[in-house]
């Protein structure tokens, strides 16, 4: 009976020891998998900016270079290409039109505080469960950052 009481204690600390290794790598495993706690903390609070267009950045004196601004107006207004048409939903002077109800008010300075590269982002792919489409398709990087530059001169203008 003795040398069974001992197995059973044997047996049960390694069970223990088993478990615990699995608990272990399966926390590690999820968190892997991005399920930590600190990561969940993170996205609930703000967007996060996907890897690829976190190192995008504004091309040097383009915010104010005349000739970028012109091209980012043509594009705005849908001179460029007649299918990308902000100006429809974002209005002439960045208060969101009746077709782009609930969009941002980028003439206030509040409002449009956004960094550059989550406007890349978001002109590039969208935002989904909105009416903000992608135009990676229809816009090249360089017409993306003009018409950024652009939509910046509304909450710049004092009226
Ligand atoms: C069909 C209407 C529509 C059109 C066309 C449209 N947008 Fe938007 N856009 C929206 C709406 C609505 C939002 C707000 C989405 C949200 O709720 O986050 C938005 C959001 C944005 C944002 C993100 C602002 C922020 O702070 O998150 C940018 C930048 C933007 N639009 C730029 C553009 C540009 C540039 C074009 C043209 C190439 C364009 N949009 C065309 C409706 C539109």
């Amino acid at each position: 009976m003795k040398k069974v009481g001992k197995v059973l204690k044997v047996s049960l600390t390694v069970l223990g020891l088993v478990s615990a290794l699995i608990f272990f790598n399966l926390g590690e495993a999820l968190s892997i998998f991005g399920f930590s706690e600190e990561e969940k903390k993170d996205t609930e609070h703000s967007v996060q900016i996907p890897p690829e267009y976190k190192g995008k950045k504004m091309p040097r004196g383009w915010l104010t270079d005349p000739k970028v601004l012109a091209a980012g107006q043509a594009i705005y207004e849908g001179k460029t290409i007649p299918k990308v048409k902000c100006v429809g939903c974002h209005g002439e002077d960045g208060k969101p039109t009746r077709k782009g109800r609930g969009g941002p008010d980028l003439s206030d300075p509040a409002e449009a505080q956004e960094p550059d590269r989550l406007w890349f982002w978001r002109i590039s792919e969208g935002t989904p469960r909105t009416k903000m489409r992608g135009h990676k398709k229809h816009l090249t990087e360089e017409q993306r950052w003009q018409v950024i530059a652009y939509m910046r001169t509304f909450a710049k203008s004092t009226n």
